[in-house]
Order: C-alpha cells, then sequence, then structure tokens
C-alpha cells in the first residue's frame, strides 16, 4: 500500500516545471453518461459486517438503495463509536433510470428547547457539558426517516429484508474491535451516567473489550419495530415514548410532535466542473460541496502534475485556507439562511480567490477578516456503493462525537447523537476554540446544524469514482486530496490509503499524517512561512469505489487506517 502512494508522490516529485503562474482552466468536456452498465457491484464500508450485508441483499435481488438500507443499518449496530439511528446522515443517489442524481438530507434538527440560552453555564460561557453529552446535545435523529425513505422510494425490496441483517448482528452480537474498545474508554465517564447506556455496554458488567461479543437485543427490537411499522416505528409509540421519557429523566426536553415531525429533504446535489471531471457532491446544510468547489476552481488555475511537491503543496493549502475561512462566515441550513452558494460556487469568484493566492509566499490567517468557530467534529462512517444497473449511492452518517451524547434511553438500544455541537450555539462570544462568531449557524426550532460530510462521485467519459470520509472538518479535505489522487491517476487502494494534509483557516497550521510531506517538502513549506504540524496521528477512514468505462472493471478501496473495513465487488452473474 505505502509502496503504491510513494510510487505516486514520487511521479509527484519528479514531475517538471517549476512555475506557478495560473493557467486558463481546461475546456470541459459534457459529462458523458453511457449506455454501458458496470458488470456487476461494488460495496465499500468501515465494517466488514455491513459491506458483506449490502452484497448479500444486492444478490437477494435488491438494488444499491436497498443495498444502503442494509449497509447503514448495520453500521449502526457494530459502529455506535461513530453512527447510529440515533443520529442522522446524507445520502447521494443516483437513480440509473431516471438519470437523476438527489441528494437526500436526514441530518438532525433542533428541537424548540434549544435556544442559545439553554447552552449557557452559570458564568455565561458556553456550557461545553451540555454542548456535548446527554439530552441537550442531542439533535431529533434523522436516520430511521432516511432508511425508510430510501426504501420505499428507490429501493425494491422491503425493509423486513434489508434490515434484518442488522437485527440479526443487533440480536446475536458483534466481535468488539479496538477501535470500539479504545473509544468507550475515552467516553467512559459520560456513558456511564446513564442507566439506559450502562444497560447496553456494561450488560457483563465491565466495559466493551476487543474480542469480547457485543450484543444489543434492545437495539434488534427497535429495528425490528421500525422494518415492521416504517416510519411511525421509530418516531411515534413505543420507541418514541421511551426516548421522550429518557431525555425528559435526563433534564433535557424534546416533544412528541418534533419527533413525530421529523422529515428528511430531497435536495439538488451541488455539481462542478473540475478538469475532465464533472463532481456530483453535498449542497448546504453540508458546507463539504461549496468548499470543495471554491477549492477545486482555485486549484483548476494550475497544472498541479507540473509542480515541484512544495509549490503544489503550498497552492493546495492557500485554497484550503480561503475556502475554510468562508465557511465559518456564509453556511448554514439552506431552509433558515440565504447561503450565497452561486456566488460562493462561481469560476469568477474563484479567480478572485487564485488571484489573491502569493505563489510563494503563505497568507498569515489572521489577515483574511472572519469569525473563527469551532468545527464540526471527527467520529463518523462513509460508504459507497455502485450496483449493476447503474445506480449509485454515496453516504455519510453520523452521531458527531465518538459514541455521540453517551445517551441511550433505556429500552429502546438507540444511542442519541451529540450534533448540537455542530451549531455554533454561542455566535458572538469567545468559547475555548477561539472567537464565535457566525450567526448563519445559530441554532433555531427545526434546523439542521452545519456539517462537513461531503458524499460525493465524480465522473469522466472513461471513469467513475465514488468517494466520502469521515472526519469532522477533515472530511473536505479527505474528499479533496482523493479526488487529485483519482485525476492523477492512482487506484482506488492507494487513494484511500495517500498520506494525508489539511488546512482549515484556524488554527493557522499546516496538519500532515507522517509520510505526506517529506523533509524537504516541509522545509521548502516554513520557508514560505507555513507553519506545519507533521507528523500528527492519522485520519480518516474513506471509503471509496470506481467503476472504469472502458475495461469494465469494478474496484473499491478501503482505508487502512481501520482494519475492520472492507471494500469488495460482486460481479454480476454472465447472462
Ligand atoms: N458531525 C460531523 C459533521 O457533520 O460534519
Amino acid at each position: 500500500m505505502r509502496i503504491a502512494v510513494r510510487t505516486w508522490l514520487a511521479v509527484l516529485l519528479l514531475a517538471v516545471g517549476t512555475s506557478p503562474a495560473a493557467t486558463p482552466p481546461k475546456a470541459h468536456t459534457a459529462n458523458a453518461v453511457t449506455a454501458a452498465k458496470p458488470p456487476g457491484a461494488a460495496i465499500a464500508s468501515a465494517h466488514t459486517l455491513a459491506t458483506q450485508a449490502g452484497l448479500d441483499i444486492i444478490r437477494t435481488g435488491g438494488n444499491a438503495f436497498d443495498a444502503a438500507v442494509a449497509v447503514a443499518a448495520v453500521l449502526s449496530v457494530v459502529e455506535p463509536v461513530s453512527s447510529g439511528i440515533g443520529g442522522g446522515g446524507f445520502f447521494l443517489l443516483h437513480d440509473a433510470k431516471s438519470g437523476r442524481d438527489v441528494f437526500v438530507d436526514a441530518r438532525e434538527t433542533a428541537p424548540e428547547s434549544a435556544t442559545p440560552a439553554a447552552y449557557l453555564d452559570k458564568q455565561g460561557g458556553l456550557d461545553r457539558d451540555r454542548a456535548t453529552n446527554g439530552p441537550w446535545s442531542a439533535g431529533i435523529p434523522g436516520l430511521p426517516a432516511a432508511l425508510v425513505h430510501l426504501s420505499e422510494k428507490y429501493g425494491r425490496l422491503p425493509l423486513r429484508t434489508t434490515l434484518a441483517p442488522a437485527i440479526r448482528i443487533a440480536r446475536d452480537g458483534f466481535e468488539v474491535y479496538p477501535r470500539l474498545e479504545k473509544g468507550y474508554a475515552s467516553r467512559r465517564a459520560v456513558m456511564e451516567r446513564y442507566r439506559g447506556t450502562r444497560a447496553v455496554f456494561l450488560a457483563d458488567g465491565t466495559p466493551p473489550v476487543t474480542g469480547e461479543t457485543l450484543r444489543q437485543p434492545d437495539l434488534a427490537r427497535t429495528l425490528e419495530r421500525l422494518a415492521t411499522k416504517g416510519f411511525d416505528g421509530f418516531y411515534r409509540g413505543d420507541v418514541a415514548e421511551k426516548m421522550l421519557a429518557s431525555v425528559r429523566e435526563e433534564g433535557g426536553r424534546w416533544t412528541r410532535d418534533e419527533l413525530a415531525g421529523y422529515r428528511v429533504r430531497e435536495r439538488e446535489p451541488l455539481r462542478l466542473k473540475y478538469r475532465d471531471w464533472a463532481i456530483t457532491t453535498a449542497p448546504p446544510p453540508s458546507s463539504g460541496g461549496v468548499a470543495l468547489a471554491q477549492i477545486l476552481q482555485v486549484l483548476e488555475g494550475w497544472d498541479l502534475a507540473k509542480l515541484e511537491p512544495a509549490q503544489r503543496t503550498h497552492l493546495i493549502v492557500e485554497a484550503m485556507r480561503r475556502a475554510y475561512r468562508d465557511r465559518t462566515i456564509y453556511l448554514g441550513d439552506p431552509d433558515f439562511v440565504k447561503v450565497p452558494v452561486a456566488r460562493l460556487t462561481s469560476p469568477e469568484y474563484a479567480a478572485g480567490l487564485r488571484a489573491s493566492i502569493h505563489p510563494d509566499r503563505a497568507l498569515p490567517s489572521a489577515l483574511l477578516s472572519g469569525q473563527p468557530a469551532p468545527l464540526e467534529d471527527d467520529e463518523t462512517t462513509h460508504f459507497s456503493i455502485i450496483d449493476a444497473e447503474g445506480n449509485r449511492v454515496s453516504a455519510t452518517q453520523t452521531v458527531n462525537l465518538t459514541f455521540g451524547s453517551g445517551l441511550v434511553p433505556p429500552g429502546t438500544g438507540v444511542l442519541l447523537n451529540n450534533e448540537m455541537d455542530d451549531f455554533a450555539l454561542k455566535p458572538g462570544t469567545p468559547n475555548a476554540f477561539g472567537v464565535m462568531g457566525f450567526k448563519a449557524n445559530a441554532p433555531e426550532p427545526g434546523k439542521r446544524m452545519l456539517s462537513s460530510m461531503t458524499p460525493s462521485w465524480i465522473e469522466s467519459e472513461e471513469k467513475l469514482a465514488v468517494i466520502g470520509a469521515p472526519g469532522g472538518s477533515r472530511i473536505i479535505t479527505q474528499v479533496l486530496l482523493a479526488i487529485l489522487a483519482y485525476d492523477a491517476g492512482l487506484a482506488a487502494q492507494p487513494v484511500a490509503a495517500l498520506p494525508r494534509f489539511h488546512h482549515q483557516w484556524m488554527p493557522d497550521a499546516i496538519s500532515a499524517e507522517p509520510g505526506a510531506l517529506d523533509a524537504a517538502t516541509v522545509e521548502a513549506l516554513k520557508a514560505m512561512g507555513h507553519t506545519i504540524n507533521a507528523g500528527e496521528s492519522t485520519w480518516g477512514n474513506l471509503q471509496t469505489v470506481t467503476w472504469d468505462k472502458r475495461s469494465g472493471a469494478l474496484d473499491g478501496g478501503t482505508d487502512p487506517r481501520n482494519p475492520v473495513g472492507r471494500a469488495d465487488v460482486l460481479l454480476a452473474p454472465a447472462k
């Protein structure tokens, strides 16, 4: 794996030409949709049991959307550390029959009780405990509604079939793996405040240990209700009443109407062109697509392959810096605030940003006016699917921080998210992270909190790649680097393995994984004025599948940073 990555970096290192002079954007070829279909299905997810469940559903006659329901639900069972039916997510779909792309927004919504004042401590500061732990940190879940919506509108198998693998694994258990054990240890003090959570994770008296079997019989029953009753199985009746009672018992406030009134939104995906690629990605309330559009359109002014690594990295970082600055000012839920998407993603705006980039000097972030704010946190999961009919799913789902709010309402098995922390809970006032200032993402009843989740795909006349990743604010730069790597000719697995770097305007420093920047590049970047946190621990968990339309080859890449992930291909039987 590392050898392939190094090979690619070496190619870039050897690339000739040192001038960063901007070149005019390349002419684009139209997004050619060929008549040919993939020779089978490909699925990549962060857990082998989820990928297996999706492939089994395809074998049973399901399409990519049925498989997505199965994968999403199994991830909810085996990765409570990252996502679950107590959380939310975004599903980017391509329906081959209609040729339509749709973005299913199943982001959590703010309950009416969640006013900014509710998150202040006695001194008037942000109450970090309320914002991240227990009932006040939880938004109204969206994932169960998404599973029902996907199944009813796009799938062809009943939920009883597509949820069966998740129900079985919840009931019979799965093997605890190190990331889950470690994640639990890091959140243990919060998790064990709540009797419902203790009943799940301390069922045998001790916290989950790698190699043990974790069974979740209450979650199995809740999933069974969802399978038989659909939306009402979660948002009305017994499960809903138990969630309401627990939130109340722990001092929070949700209402029956907020649960019963939750709806997914279907939105137009955000589309952009980069060189020969047509890119389809996440619109607001994700900040991901807008940032991606800004960064890629800025970078299109240079032929990156012809630049030496330090110059190339400098330009990518400067583009990242500008896009992350804008996201803190302008981005929020488009149902509540006017987000200037057209302006921010226009080539003219990108040209202006590009013109502000010095070829070999870093711009201190402090000189870019704006209002720093905390960015989204980093436990989340992604999966990518292509099926033999040409359908696609790129889905990212989350409970926000490791194990979300830590609160499982007794008798439900549902671990509630702590997505409220993705709002600017205290706009205009300094908090632990710096000055917090933007209004676009302030909480309001029914509003969706800003996200970085960036489920995407890129397509040319010859190739298709479905991509996404978890990692909070680092999601966007993971997807960006993956797109640049595909453009440079890498295959799916080396793309998933590629060492990463990241800059998010504030803090004003480049974060770099081991191996991402060699010593000479680090020195050259420092000489340009960049601060570098080289050799940070690794991050992300990218899952990608590809289809080469010329050769017909399907392929998948699963992030080697997460040993329990799996990418696999299922070829259709020969006709
Ligand atoms: N909670 C992580 C995100 O939505 O980006």
